[in-house]
């Protein structure tokens, strides 16, 4: 047993197979080329454990990623698609960024410095997820980093868009640049930072969907779940929050000691129903002078595979799968029934554009905007 940096403790096996003392180099292939006729590469990380990531600059999405149970067995934990046409196609947001705002924004509405914005209600009446061509939908310019013989501890990606000026109705051209670190302590680094020449909202995230057994062997109900939140942001029927942040204690959010998530999912409960399950922002707890929040502990009792979610954002969105309905094939033509996955998207509070009582998501010109989460991989006995 060993103790990394962020302080999971990784079991003997998740370590023995060590092979080489640094990371691989960054591989890229082709993965086709989009509608509108954009080349798109598959770049493929690896480290000195042979925890291996696969990216592609359009949306920067992860289309796998393989991390070894408590016996050293890998597989790909998360969900995702084989072909390119497939995420343009019908893609719920599998492994990519998601900009210029993650989450929903009432009405598609919202005023900044006396002047109001107008954006697509891709969500019933809401905007989600940055829009009809959101950031997960772009093809972002990329740049290897790190592995072979330059050795080192880490080999990544940075990932570079430009979002012009009134760009899905957002004002403003945003720089942004996210920063993708696989580290040899089994972290995979998220580092987002964005500069802007006219005030807009700003909430980038990542969205990938984690089946911590195995993509498609089954649904998340009894991933073990431990939050590090005691109040989360009730929502209305339409997933807006209503303003107010309300306590966890006696619902079926709260999960300050570790539940599975399946225990309460089915309770008669307003929230519950409003999300079709959870799909709910939970307000994570911080200790003065943190910068890195422990968010999130998910355990899978049957591989025993860890995932520990480290965040400098104030929120977590944590999304059971509700919409997966059999519907979409995914990676090996495995069918995505209900639950089959879920998200836990860092981020600040849905429609903070509209809730002054949130924490801002206004990024200014001269301001820089940045942060950080860390999945951190292990194995438990
Ligand atoms: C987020 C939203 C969900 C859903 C998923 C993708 O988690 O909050 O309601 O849109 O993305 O389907």
């Amino acid at each position: 047993m060993r103790t990394s940096p962020i302080g999971i403790i990784l079991a003997a096996g998740a370590v023995a197979c060590a092979g080489r003392e640094g990371a691989a180099p960054v591989t890229r292939g082709s993965f086709g080329v989009t509608r509108s006729g954009q080349a798109v590469s598959v770049y493929t990380l690896k480290n000195a454990h042979d925890l291996e990531v696969r990216v592609i600059d359009y949306g920067g999405i992860i289309l796998s990623l393989k991390a070894p149970d408590r016996a050293g067995r890998f597989a790909d934990i998360v969900l995702g698609f084989d072909s390119l046409g497939d995420y343009e196609r019908a893609s719920p947001y599998f492994g990519a960024i998601i900009g210029r705002y993650g989450n929903r924004i009432a009405r598609g509405h919202f005023t900044l410095d006396g002047k109001t914005y107008a954006l697509a209600r891709n969500n019933g009446p809401n905007h989600l997820h940055g829009g009809l061509r959101g950031f997960d939908k772009v093809v972002w310019d990329v740049t290897p980093f790190g592995g072979g013989a330059s050795g080192g501890d880490s080999v990544g990606l940075v990932l570079r868009y430009t979002s012009p000026d009134g760009e899905e109705g957002y004002p403003g051209t945003l720089r942004a640049t996210v920063t993708y670190t696989l580290t040899n302590q089994n972290e995979l680094i998220f580092d987002y930072e964005a500069t802007t020449d006219h005030a807009t909202p700003v909430n980038l995230t990542q969205h990938s969907y984690f089946n911590l057994a195995g993509d498609g062997s089954g649904d998340i109900l009894g991933h073990v779940v431990t939050l590090n939140a005691a109040r989360f942001t009730p929502v209305d029927s339409t997933l807006i929050p209503t303003g107010t942040i309300a306590s966890v204690n006696g619902t079926p959010f709260d999960f300050r000691a570790p539940t599975r998530i399946g225990a309460r999912i089915g309770q008669n409960d307003a929230q519950l129903r409003h999300g079709l399950g959870y799909d709910h922002n939970l307000v994570l707890e911080r200790n003065p002078g943190d910068t890195l929040t422990l968010a999130a502990r998910v355990v899978e009792p049957s591989s025993g595979r860890v995932m520990e979610i480290y965040t400098t954002e104030p929120g977590l969105q944590f999304y059971s799968g509700n919409f997966l309905h059999g519907t979409l094939h995914g990676k090996g033509g495995v069918v995505y029934r209900h639950r089959y996955g879920f998200a836990m998207e860092t981020q600040h509070f849905p429609d903070s554009p509209n809730q002054t009582a949130f924490p801002s998501t206004i990024l200014r010109p001269g301001q820089q905007y940045r942060s950080r989460t860390v999945y951190k991989f292990g194995t438990a006995p």
